[in-house]
């Protein structure tokens, strides 16, 4: 999932006061996870708490955790380990997000000095719980229940922080595929009423906010306005200011006509799409409940790229669920050869208490799982690399939103998602690019990122670039 640089501006008056509490909040999950910590940000902005990025300066540290997988679910044990130490000087420690969700009960019997658990769609009332639990009232603790009040209702608004925004517009989701736990940790499908996305994509915008990433667990599925999730794109391309539009992420079974026309139609929405397939198996495609098959993805594919034609792909694989042959593993690999993907994520199926593919007898060894993973790895990073090896010597609008590692370097995305790095001409420079978008000129590639200047393809600069062209 995609990197976040950016970090939920606190309250400004909170932040100003040198005694303003303060709240560090550590994200583990995707980017709807990175959304919430942003949002509860806000919630204990306006109590008074400033965000920091160190537990120890905290009063309250929020651990904001995943249980996709069992290794994203473990590091939350061993973080709370580190952080009991804290509890010497009273700072309160709160788990917030799906392993809350899930394994509130077991947080409470592994962890005791944990304070406070509360799953995704209760944050909003992380104060009153807060409140409670300082005032010793233990059965305030735990919050894991599905609200029947929305929590968007609840939030204060959103502030904007730096040129590129996550927006949830949908939540939850009912496609139970087997490996799955998000439907049992964030709920049932859920879609935002499209006035209050509108509404809050215009206060990002004038927050200085120029791309938007909608997202959702199954974020095509949206149904708050007529028409899904293509009409509310159509919506928030009208405003103005709103550069650029992404969403994230999506269901092969719910790119709806309109949604796929949409790609050619909407200039703000950019040409990359995430959109996972996890499995090229029909056997395994029907084991995993995704309702579709390969070829149904390959369709889907073809018609997007007749729709916009410079649309780069990326994709989630898991290898190794129970019954995975290697024939159905090869069935893999030859829908990635067939798509070619720009890039991808790809994880060892990981079993998950609660699901039915964990109840299935016809587990993968773990030997099987890592040698596929490795090969399915190695095809799609030669894919990455050969993406980003088109790209040289193209001028991409680049938006920049985070400066780079090293001095001078402003890095941002480029239309097709990649990470591109210019190194500017000093500080002042760098400094006045953070926010805008800019034509940067492709020079190098790396596996996971560009190199630029800025400029028009086929200019040259310097002697040592027109010998390396
Ligand atoms: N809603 C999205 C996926 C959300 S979870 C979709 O339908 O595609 C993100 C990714 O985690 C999934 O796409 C899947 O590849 C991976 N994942 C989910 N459960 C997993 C499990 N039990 N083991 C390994 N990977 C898993
Ligand atoms: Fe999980 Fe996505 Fe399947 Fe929903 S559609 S159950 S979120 S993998
Ligand atoms: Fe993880 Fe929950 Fe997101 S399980 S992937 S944080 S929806």
């Amino acid at each position: 999932m995609r990197p976040v640089f950016g970090r939920g501006a606190a309250n400004a008056a909170a932040s100003d006061c040198a005694l303003a509490k303060k709240v560090f909040i550590k994200s583990y999950g995707c980017q709807m996870n990175v959304y919430d910590s942003a949002r509860m940000a806000d919630v204990m902005g306006s109590e008074g708490y400033a965000r920091t990025d160190n537990p120890e300066d905290a009063d309250l540290v929020i651990l904001n955790t995943c249980h996709i997988r069992e290794k994203a679910a473990e590091k939350v044990y061993s973080e709370l380990g580190r952080l009991r130490r804290l509890k010497e000087r009273g700072v309160r420690i709160a788990v917030a997000g799906c392993v809350a969700q899930a394994e509130g009960d077991e947080i409470k019997r592994r962890s005791p000095y944990v304070d406070i658990v509360v799953g995704p769609q209760s944050y909003h009332r992380l104060p009153s719980m807060l409140s409670a639990v300082i005032a010793g009232d233990r059965e305030a603790a735990i919050e894991t229940n599905f609200p029947v009040d929305s929590k968007f209702d609840s939030l204060p608004p959103v502030r904007a922080d730096g040129p590129s925004a996550f927006l949830t517009i949908q939540e939850g989701c009912d496609k139970f595929c087997a490996f799955c736990v998000v439907p049992y940790t964030r709920g049932a499908e859920f879609s935002r009423p499209a006035a209050d996305v509108l509404e809050e994509a215009r206060r990002l915008v004038d927050g200085g906010v120029r791309e938007l990433t909608l997202l959702g667990q199954n974020v095509n599925a949206y149904h708050g306005i007529e028409g899904g999730l293509a009409a509310l794109i159509h919506a928030l391309a009208a405003i103005d200011g709103v550069e650029r539009l992404r969403y994230t992420t999506s269901h092969p079974r719910d790119m709806d006509d309109a949604l796929i026309a949409a790609h050619g139609e909407v200039p703000a929405l950019m040409p990359y799409l995430h959109l996972p397939v996890q499995s090229g198996s029909d056997n395994i495609l029907a084991r995993m409940n995704r309702q579709h098959r390969a070829e149904d993805y390959l369709r889907v594919i073809e018609r997007l790229r007749a729709a916009r034609p410079d649309l780069a792909l990326s994709s989630d694989f898991i290898v190794g669920h129970p019954g995975e042959t290697d024939a159905d593993f090869s069935d893999t690999l030859a829908l990635v050869e067939e798509v070619g993907f720009a890039q991808a994520y790809s994880f060892k199926y990981s079993e998950r208490p609660g699901t039915p593919a964990a109840e299935a007898e016809d587990q993968v060894p773990e030997d099987d799982k890592s040698a596929r993973l490795q090969r399915l790895q190695a095809l799609l990073n030669d894919q990455q690399l050969a993406f980003n090896q088109a790209a040289i010597g193209t001028a991409p609008e680049i938006l920049f939103d985070r400066r780079g590692k090293h001095e001078n370097q402003i890095a941002g995305r480029s239309p097709q998602m990649q990470s591109v790095h210019v190194t500017c001409s000093g500080p002042v420079e760098a400094d006045a690019m953070f926010g805008q978008t800019r034509q940067v000129r492709i020079i190098g590639a790396h596996a996971n990122s560009l190199s630029g200047r800025f400029g028009r393809a086929n200019e040259t600069n310097s002697v040592e670039e027109l010998q390396g062209a």
